[in-house]
């Protein structure tokens, strides 16, 4: 029996926190590449108070029902998509994310794929390492302007969702003198605060030279750039996603990718994550990495350790301060749950 079951290997530094507290952990899988198998993660979160789970594990309804006393789910990443929050909700289990901790590194990231996929990066790196660059030439390996071209004229960044992430993103872009619209579900007023200029989604699809995705994984943005959306871009434009996959049609994209109807993506999610559409890997106007969004030392340590502290949290049966799901506090799901881990 543990306080604690951490799925997969995290970053030591939140084992520490657990350490600190006293507070008995099991991992369940060391091997960083394998899955943790899912008879695993069931039996898993049977013998524990509280889980602390990766992107990678389906947190249904089977899991969380598993255990009468499960107090929470602590996830380590700011998306929440893997995890059935209605019916931790229904079942009175709280459940956190990491939120704030991974904004900068995720919007570097966005930078670094925006900038790989116009100026051509990975496919200069491969020419390099395979020997190739014999004389400089004046067509070799063109690309696109991210700042004003020769011309002076900006270019523009569309951004898709305007919440932290996507805010961030914008305001890097002022270093390289864009224009920059975004677009978000909820309305024009942060991004106005902000002054960012608010387009509606066609209209920033139709005239951005980049647009960058922004919004979270729900059934509401599930294919929100589908066939149609992307028909709208312009055919020198570039799409990027550090968001989630599902939020971009990947078989459309594929196709509007190999018709050239768009110029190019960079990609660091994907819509069966880790499964790649058909002919996405064979895209050479693609840049494909493999959801590294948050992947610094410290932004992984800071959100394992955060990740941590919400366990804890749940584990003395706390008001967890980065919950999804508040309204659990208050429900009698909740407070029966809360008994029974008492009790037992
Ligand atoms: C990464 O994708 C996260 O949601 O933290």
């Amino acid at each position: 029996m543990s306080d604690v079951f951490v799925t997969r290997r995290i970053p030591r530094a939140g084992l520490e926190v657990l350490d600190g507290a006293g507070a008995a952990y099991t991992v369940g899988q060391h091997d960083d590449e394998a899955a943790l198998p899912r008879a695993a993660l069931i039996a898993g979160a049977q013998q524990a108070d509280v889980l602390l789970t990766l992107l990678t594990e389906r947190i249904d309804h089977e899991v969380l029902a598993a255990n009468p006393r499960l107090r929470g789910v602590a996830n380590m990443a700011v998306g929440f998509d893997n995890v059935d929050v209605a019916a931790a909700t229904a079942l009175g289990i709280p459940v956190c994310n990491t939120p704030g901790v991974l904004t900068e590194s995720t919007a570097d990231l966005t930078w670094a794929l925006l900038l790989a996929v116009a100026r051509r990066i990975p496919e200069a790196h491969g020419y390099m390492t395979a020997g190739r660059y014999a004389r400089w030439g004046p067509n070799l390996l063109l690309g696109a302007d991210v700042g004003p071209g020769p011309d002076g004229s900006a270019r523009t960044l569309g951004i898709v969702g305007y919440g932290r992430i996507g805010a961030a993103v914008a305001r890097r872009a002022r270093g390289f003198d864009m224009r920059v619209i975004a677009w978000t579900r909820s309305g024009p007023e942060r991004i106005e605060r902000d002054g960012v200029e608010y387009a509606s989604l066609d209209e920033l699809l139709a005239t951005s030279d980049y647009v960058s995705v922004h919004v979270a994984s729900s059934a509401t943005t599930r294919h929100l750039l589908d066939a149609r959306a992307l028909g709208l871009m312009k055919p020198t434009a570039y799409l990027v996603n550090t968001a989630r996959g599902d939020v971009v049609d990947e078989a459309a994209l594929v196709e509007a990718l190999r018709s050239d109807r768009i110029a190019g993506a960079g990609l660091d999610v994907y819509e069966h994550e880790p499964a790649m559409a058909p002919g996405l890997a064979d895209c050479p106007n693609a840049v494909l990495l493999p959801h590294i969004g948050s992947a610094t030392h410290a932004t992984r340590d800071r959100m394992a350790t955060m990740a941590a502290e919400n366990a804890l949290a749940h584990l003395r049966g706390e008001r967890a301060p980065n919950c999804v799901n508040p309204e659990v506090y208050d429900a009698a799901a909740y407070r029966a749950r809360a008994g029974t881990a008492q009790r037992g």
